[in-house]
Order: C-alpha cells, then structure tokens, then sequence
C-alpha cells in the first residue's frame, strides 16, 4: 500500500507541521509493514490526552482536579494556585534549557504534593472530585481508545500527574481498557484511607526518560514491539521511549498547546509532527487508521 500523506485531509490542514513530511510517510510505512503485532502506542496524560482548553477556559490536570472544596482546604487551593502561577511559566518556558527547569520542576512536585499531604486526602472522594471538575479528553478519544484495545495495541499512559485521579477520568469516560498501563504518581493511602504519601520514584516533566528506564523497560505487555507511536505536549515527553529495547520506528505527534510562536521552531525540531492548538484526537486517529487497517486490506 502506498501512502501519499498529502491525500490524507486531516495532514493537510495548516495547524499540522512537518519538519520532513517524507520522514513522516516513511516511518508510517515502515510501521505499516511491521504489522500491528510490532506496535505500542506511548502517550503522555494531561494536555495530551486531556484538552488544553474548552470554550476558551483550560482544563484541569489531573493535579488541579484535586482543587476543589471537598478535598482542600481554602489556604491550600490558594498555596496551589500559587505555585501554578510560579513554576507553570517555567515548564513551557521557550528561552530555559531542560537542565535550567530541572530543579524549579522537582520544586514544585515536591511542594504540590507536600501540601496534598498535608491535606489528609480521603481516596472516596476522588471519585466525586473527578465528576465536579471540568476535565475533558480530547475530542475523538473514544475512538482512539476503543481502536487501540480492539486491535491488541498496548497502550502505556506516562505522566507526571496523579495515578489515581487519571485511572478516574478514563474510568468515567468508559476508556480504561485493559490493554492500558499507566506509569504516574501514585497515591499511597494508609489503613483508614487517608493520603499519607506518594509511591514510588517521582515523575516531573523532565525526568521521564530516567524513570522510562528504571521502570517502562522491563513492561512485559511492551516487549517485542519496537515500533512507538508517541504522544505529548512538553519536549521532555520525547523522553517517555528511552525504555524501549530496540526501537526500530518511533513516530511523535507533539501537540502544541500554549506559548505557539515563542515554541514552535523547537517542537517542529523536536517532533515528528507538531499539532498547533489542535484540541483533538483527529491526527492521531488518522495515523493509527493508516498503520493499522490498511494492513488487514492486504
Ligand atoms: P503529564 O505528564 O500527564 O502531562 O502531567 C504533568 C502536568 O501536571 C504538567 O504539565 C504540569 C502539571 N502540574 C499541575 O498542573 N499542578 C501541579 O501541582 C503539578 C506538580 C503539575
Ligand atoms: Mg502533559
């Protein structure tokens, strides 16, 4: 089959950028070939698979879903808010190297989940958290998620947001299929149900690659599949495939969310394909269609 890109419309539309569009075709070819059987799909959580924003309001992370009364306390919402406005500036920062961010990124994790703590979070209400906050999969995520767990198609969710609360919005969007792993930050619950910690080695934008390693590497539903497609809204997402012994093909879609001008050159750069203020599943659908259906056509 061979696959002219420029026929597909969804590629077409200016908000989609090529640093090399014959790249592009090649590897979606390759991955073709291989067969469903070779494939993973990664993907980063928040502003990813979740919208930036909707009717011109953003939406929640799965940190900022915990914001609400129910769970926190007034003093807390607003330490919260604080450190949003501190250190989000820094994490999409267009003029700060990765090594620069690095220790404000640690510095706001820590803080955040200190004061998560701090707040003695009850696990039963995280349900009800969920359903209060205006959190919003991107538009086409049903067929995304649906089409993946159809066709055996790993699917592993890496984030630096909250386990728990991310397993939730899939769980009550009807997406949380078994053909996913999620690699977050988990909640560590004590006996009575209360947050008493978070498990584990902490996951912040930039330390993906590092925890790729320590712990995507050994996933045994992942192996013998060494083509990726790979999804995320932050360059340190590109890291999310260090763990993939042999890759062979490794597809990235960046979707470009904020801060378009100031970022664009470096994520056209960066990733394969860059999706400008694009809030939907709709390229991703299109390259998954090609790699995956086209092959039963032959
Ligand atoms: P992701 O890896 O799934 O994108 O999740 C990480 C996002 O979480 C990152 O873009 C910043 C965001 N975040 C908050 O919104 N509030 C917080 O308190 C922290 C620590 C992170
Ligand atoms: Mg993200």
């Amino acid at each position: 089959t061979v696959l002219f890109l420029v026929q597909i419309p969804e590629l077409a539309k200016c908000s989609v950028l090529m640093r090399e569009r014959a790249k592009v075709e090649e590897k979606i070819q390759a991955m073709q070939c291989a067969g469903l059987s070779r494939l993973q799909v990664i993907s980063d959580f928040d502003m990813t698979l979740t919208r930036f924003a909707h009717n011109g309001i953003r939406v929640p992370t799965t940190h900022i879903i915990l914001n609400n009364k129910l769970l926190l306390s007034e003093d807390c919402l607003k330490k919260i808010r604080e450190l949003h406005n501190t250190f989000y500036p820094v994490e999409i920062d267009a003029n700060m190297t990765t090594e620069e961010k690095l220790p404000h990124m640690v510095e706001w994790w820590n803080n955040s989940h200190k004061l998560l703590i701090q707040q003695k979070i009850r696990k039963d209400l995280l349900f009800q958290a969920v359903t209060e906050s205006n959190v919003m999969l991107r538009d086409g995520y049903k067929a995304f998620f649906d089409h993946l767990y159809e066709q055996r198609v790993p699917l592993l969710v890496f984030s630096a947001g909250i386990g728990d609360v991310l397993e939730e919005v899939m769980r009550q969007n009807h997406v949380f299929h078994p053909n996913i792993h999620v690699v977050s930050n988990y909640m560590d619950f004590d006996d009575t149900g209360v947050l008493q910690a978070f498990e584990g080695q902490l996951i912040h934008t930039f330390n993906k690659g590092e925890v790729a390693v320590s712990q995507t590497a050994g996933l045994k539903q992942m192996q013998g599949r060494p083509n990726v497609l790979l999804l995320g809204d932050s360059l340190g997402d590109l890291t999310m495939a260090d763990g993939v012994a042999e890759p062979q093909n490794i597809l990235t879609i960046g979707f470009l969310n904020d801060q378009v001008e100031e970022r664009k050159k470096s994520y056209v750069n960066s990733f394969d394909i860059v999706l400008v203020e694009d809030e939907t599943m709709d390229v991703p659908n299109v390259i998954l269609r090609n790699i995956l259906t086209l092959r039963d056509d032959k």
